[in-house]
């Protein structure tokens, strides 16, 4: 297993990255069901290395923000567990679903209990136990206090417009929380957790940033010491198997990084004890994960050796 390349190795090897990706004729489809991220230009990338030493090596529009979406139930889930450690697992399992992230079918087979914390349904619950009959807004602080705090980076917000634009059509999730609700592992008023959740997913972050925070997942020693190495070891592992939804097999397949997609089009994928790296495009693939981001990491593992797998 090799240590990763140099740092000036990666950076020309990132820009060149960037300059074929470029290239590419097929970008993806941007989340359509969304209207505020149908509307964002398909043609954009950036990715970003956070290093030990405190280095973050990027290409691309890396200093563009965009919209975080299912990449904040992993931050979502270490501030749960912060709060309540394994009582989460009694309400949400930890294997993978095989369904896509809205699915509904296995939660009616299994009795309202997710099967992880990263569909949808389990982030709704895993945002429902943060919220624990508190207002949204110190939930939601929590969430964002934690994301600038492992990013040393204040300039983290919230883009209002895609919460309210996810709410106006979050059918599906809309079914899932009552759903939840039905059977009774919903412990706050739907809309109440519902509206928690989609402004969780509507932070706005730099691949730069987002590198930076995912730097507690990935151990790196001058990393802000907020999760235990066992809770960052688990949540590396519910990554592996469970964040790219019924992609993850693929993802694990190629890429051989723990990670956690969003339909925005970002990426967060961590590389113990090494890196911390974050790629975005909002073009997405069939499973509802950035397409030529996916195809970045691929490209990126190879170079590096980093894959958990062996180099
Ligand atoms: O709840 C939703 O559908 C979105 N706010 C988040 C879904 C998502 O990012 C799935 N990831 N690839």
């Amino acid at each position: 297993m090799t240590d990763g390349p140099s740092h000036d190795d990666l950076q020309d090897f990132l820009t060149d990255l960037d300059a074929e990706l470029r290239a590419e004729a097929d970008w993806g489809t941007p989340a359509g069901y969304i209207p505020e991220l149908a509307d964002v230009a398909p043609d954009q990338f950036a990715i970003s290395v956070a290093l030990a030493g405190g280095r973050v090596i990027s290409a691309g529009a890396h200093d563009t923000r965009f919209s975080i979406q299912s990449v904040s139930k992993v931050f979502t889930l270490a501030c749960v567990l912060g709060r309540i450690g394994d009582q989460l697992w009694r309400r949400v399992g930890r294997e993978p679903s095989g369904t896509s992230f809205d699915s509904i079918v296995l939660l009616e087979r299994e009795q309202g209990r997710p099967r992880n914390p990263f569909i949808n349904a389990g982030a709704i619950v895993t945002t429902d136990a943060l919220l624990d009959g508190r207002m949204p807004n110190l939930a939601l602080s929590e969430i964002i206090g934690f994301l600038r705090a492992a990013s040393e980076d204040a300039d983290i917000h919230i883009y209002a417009a895609v919460a309210a634009s996810e709410e106006r059509t979050g059918y599906r999730n809309v079914a899932l929380a009552n759903y939840l609700a039905s059977h009774k592992n919903l412990f706050n008023p739907p809309e109440l957790t519902l509206g928690t959740y989609y402004h969780q997913c509507a932070i706005a972050m730099t691949t730069d940033q987002l590198a930076r925070a995912g730097r507690v997942f990935a151990g790196l020693p001058d990393a802000p010491r907020m999760i235990s190495t066992e809770r960052a070891r688990r949540i590396n592992a519910l990554m592996m198997t469970c964040g790219h939804y019924d992609g993850s097999g693929e993802f694990a397949f190629g890429v051989g990084l723990p990670g956690k997609s969003g339909v925005g089009g970002g990426i967060l994928m961590v590389a113990p004890g090494r890196a911390s790296i974050a790629v975005w495009s909002p073009g997405l693939n069939r499973y509802g994960n950035s397409q030529v981001g996916t195809r970045a990491a691929e490209r990126l593992a190879r170079f590096t050796g980093w894959s958990v797998f062996g180099g």
